[in-house]
């Protein structure tokens, strides 16, 4: 594994709050996890509201004044459209998930705000916009920001996530500012997965997100589940086609499994070594995303080989231990 290298822990793992580079689970958020109404894997339609300090922080970052055009892609519930409709902006909403449609419509007729909830693919509408307000996963946003790049002079606010293989303008807590075309990053080698694998652990019963990312070696994306998580989720990566070593993220949904269900398998990428992927479904544990070394992931596919409880190799991984 080429970028192993880079972790410095010598064993096992950090905790999630120190990861060399980030690997996010959202599941450090419990009360955001909500089940997806869609099985449309091409929508990704992970729902869970912002964080409404978080929004008026994004709408102050942004700029926006009186009069502007907002549009919110995946605006959910559409607390985002009524807090910047407050503001006087004239708002539009995306969504693909027709029950949250309704609500988002609800939302601004019992707040007395004027906006339209346009119901369908974000990315099959105008984004003619002043101001794109999204909390999206970071491949969506990956893909988001090829469309609206061209799109000169117009401000995306991102919620929680990084938009891949680009620098923000500004940052005001956990909002981010990119103004279109956006500051591409310089792609830097070796290509390869920030680190060997990545122990997961998630609630059961319930759909949820781990967010990846790897210098893609150039040429087609093909990520793939492999092994036994090939069937237990689905994967969306943040492009289609990369240039040597760019930023791509891979987004994988979990979809729910029942309590104890271990999962251990890896995605592959052509051109680079699997990345190892165990998930661990445990309501008594708290969730979150683990990195592994080459050394981390050999011993717990060992623990888990000897038939030995995969809470202990969770308290192993998370304790540092080895
Ligand atoms: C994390 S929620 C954010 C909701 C809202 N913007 C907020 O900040 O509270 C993401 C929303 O995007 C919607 N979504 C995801 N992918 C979409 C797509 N391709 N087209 C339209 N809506 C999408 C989901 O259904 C979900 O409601």
């Amino acid at each position: 594994m080429s970028r192993s290298s880079a972790l410095s822990v010598p064993h096992l793992t950090t905790a999630a709050g120190s990861l060399v580079p980030e690997v996010v689970h959202c599941g450090h958020r419990p009360p955001h996890w909500v089940a997806m109404n869609s099985a449309d894997v091409s929508t990704w339609p992970f729902w869970a509201p912002s964080d409404l300090a978080s929004v008026e922080e994004a709408l102050s970052l942004s700029g926006l004044v009186a009069g502007e055009v907002l549009i919110d892609l995946g605006c959910g519930d559409g607390q985002v459209l009524v807090a910047a409709a407050e503001r006087g902006a004239r708002v539009v909403g995306v969504e693909s998930d027709p029950e949250l449609v309704d609500l988002a419509r609800a939302a601004l007729e019992t707040r007395e705000v004027d906006g339209e909830v346009i119901a369908g693919d974000l990315f099959d509408v105008d984004l003619d916009a002043d101001v794109v307000f999204t909390y999206l996963a970071p491949a969506t946003l990956q893909r988001l920001v090829h469309v609206l790049s061209p799109r000169r002079g117009t401000r995306l606010v991102t919620v929680d996530f990084d938009v891949p293989g680009f620098d923000a303008d500004e940052r005001a807590g956990a909002a981010r500012l990119y103004r279109m075309p956006g500051r591409r990053r310089s792609p830097r080698g070796p290509a390869g997965w920030t680190c060997a694998g990545a122990l997961v652990v998630a609630p059961p019963e319930h759909q949820s997100l781990t967010v990846l990312d790897l210098d893609h070696p150039g040429g087609p994306v093909t990520a793939t589940l492999v092994g036994g998580v090939a069937g237990g989720g689905a994967l969306l990566a943040g492009a289609d086609e990369a240039a040597r070593f760019e930023r791509v993220a891979v987004d994988v949904r979990w979809e729910d499994h029942a309590q104890g269900t271990v999962l251990d398998g890896g995605i592959e990428v052509a051109g680079l070594d699997t990345f190892a992927l165990f998930v661990v479904f445990d309501e008594a544990a708290e969730s979150g995303c683990w990195e592994l070394t080459d050394e981390g992931v050999r011993r717990l596919r060992t623990h888990l080989e000897n038939g030995d409880a995969a809470r202990d190799g969770v308290a192993l991984v998370r304790e540092g231990g080895g």
